[in-house]
């Protein structure tokens, strides 16, 4: 009897061990491929119709890499927060009520992942490797002065920035909603990411409602700055 005994013991030992076992054991692209591709895409291209971009549930993973501060990442997908609050395509949550727009909070989704502290680092090792070859990478140095007020003007006021993004300056939250938040850019996204997307929205997704501005490579390395300081 206590030979049986014995080995039970050992058995449900292995069993209770086993989830504490070293992130580097875990297959990052295993894990997405099988928890995560259903929604996200993870090779591309991006839609090139309108019916694609609505029917999109969720945002492009496959230039991941380029995109993202891993350290975000490692902490985001164990505990996701709502980033889009008219959801990834604001017109599919947009209810009428009493002649005037609203989102129906009901149909717009937070991120399910909930990943262990493990799994978040194996998975954000591979969303790192997925990586844009043609993006030029050292043009944002996040440390170099720049002037916040200026740039506040140009966000809010010059440009239309502020109509489909929300920002935080001085504690103070302001903006719309039709594109991602980005009181936190800094420490979610690249800063020479952040460059890249305001310079060409169109190349990341063809079919974005985010418009292509032309201006200076001043004026865009002080945009970038700006929102790599919102954290
Ligand atoms: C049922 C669909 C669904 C599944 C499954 C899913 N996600 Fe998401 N994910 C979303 C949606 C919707 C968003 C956008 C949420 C927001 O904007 O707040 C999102 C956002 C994200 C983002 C942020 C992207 C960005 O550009 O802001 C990352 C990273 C992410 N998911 C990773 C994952 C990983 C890793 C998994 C698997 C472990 C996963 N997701 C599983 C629907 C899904
Ligand atoms: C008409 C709406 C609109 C305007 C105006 C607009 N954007 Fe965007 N922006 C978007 C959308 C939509 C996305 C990407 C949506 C997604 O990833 O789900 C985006 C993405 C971004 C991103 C990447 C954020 C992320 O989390 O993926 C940055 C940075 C950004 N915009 C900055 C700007 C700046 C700077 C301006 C002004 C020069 C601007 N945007 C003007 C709609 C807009």
């Amino acid at each position: 009897m206590g030979g049986v005994r014995f080995s039970v013991i050992v058995v449900a030992g292995l069993v209770f061990l086993a989830p504490a076992s070293p992130a580097a054991a875990l297959d990052g692209a295993a894990l997405a491929a099988e928890n995560c591709a259903g929604c996200h895409d993870f090779s591309g291209p991006a839609p090139a119709t309108f019916q694609g971009v609505l029917e999109r549930r969720a945002p492009d993973l496959f230039y991941a890499g380029s995109k993202f501060n891993r350290p975000w990442l490692v902490e985001w997908l164990q505990a996701p927060t709502l980033i889009r609050r008219a959801g990834v395509m604001f017109l599919n949550n947009i209810v009428n009520e009493d002649g005037r727009d609203r989102i129906r909070e009901a149909s717009v989704m937070p991120c399910p992942a909930k990943l262990g502290a493990g799994e978040a680092e194996a998975v954000a090792d591979y969303l790192m490797t997925l990586e844009d070859p043609a993006m030029a990478v050292g043009v944002v140095d996040p440390e170099r002065d720049f002037k916040a007020r200026k740039a506040l003007r140009m966000f809010t006021k010059q440009l239309p920035c502020i109509g489909c993004h929300r920002i935080r300056f001085r504690k103070k939250e302001m903006g719309g909603i039709s594109g991602p938040d980005l009181a936190n850019a800094g420490a979610r996204l690249n800063p020479d990411w952040i460059y890249a997307r305001i310079e060409n929205p169109q190349y990341w997704d063809p079919k974005t409602w985010m418009p292509r501005i032309e201006m200076s490579h001043r004026k865009r390395e002080m945009l970038a700055l700006f929102l790599a300081a919102m954290k």
